[in-house]
């Protein structure tokens, strides 16, 4: 056996360090651009979002008195390993064009999304047959356990702004997951 290192070798070795080093940088440069990455890699940096205000109506003049109208939105959600969008729907209601009352649209039995029975006038769950007042959202039929769950909710410059928010289905409580 020879102890000698062929130029052959030399080079061979050469190339696997640059390759391996090619390697690492690349890995660094995704942790610090990707916020998922650097909080898997560094707990310290994770980041919840912060809930805010979502714009859900531009002009309260144009809403329909005494009748629900639906919302869709898309909210963005991060919780620090997953960054991704998810489709949010809501229930505006109001009795006198001033106040507003907002469901969220996840029905309280097992989260299936409910609709608005425009010809019954009461919220209607497929799932189940979960069925819920259109003014109160207090349940009227079905497996329901609790009342639709409401979301804070404000009129500023004649907008209307709402607060998302999820909450536990199937339980008697509204509880904030
Ligand atoms: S999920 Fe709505 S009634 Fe069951």
């Amino acid at each position: 056996m020879s102890d000698t290192v062929s130029d052959g070798d030399k080079l061979q070795r050469r190339r696997f360090l640059k390759w391996a080093s090619g390697i690492g940088a690349g890995v660094s440069a995704l942790v610090v651009g990707s916020p998922a990455l650097a909080a898997f890699f560094s707990p310290a940096l994770r980041k919840l979002t912060p809930k805010g205000w979502i714009k859900v109506a531009e002009d309260i003049s144009t809403i329909d008195i005494g009748v629900p109208i639906k919302v869709d939105f898309v909210e963005a959600v991060n919780d620090a390993w997953v960054e991704s969008r998810a489709l949010r729907t809501v229930f505006l209601y109001t009795d006198d064009g001033k106040t507003f009352t907002a469901y969220s649209g996840v029905c309280t039995h097992l989260g299936c999304s409910y609709e608005f029975d425009a010809a019954k006038s009461r919220y209607h769950c497929p799932c189940h047959h979960g069925l819920f007042d259109m003014k109160t959202g207090a349940v009227i039929g079905g497996p329901p356990p609790r009342p639709l769950d409401t979301l804070p909710v404000k009129v500023e410059n004649g907008e209307v702004h709402i607060m998302y928010q999820t909450y536990l289905s199937g339980v008697p409580q509204k509880v904030e997951t």
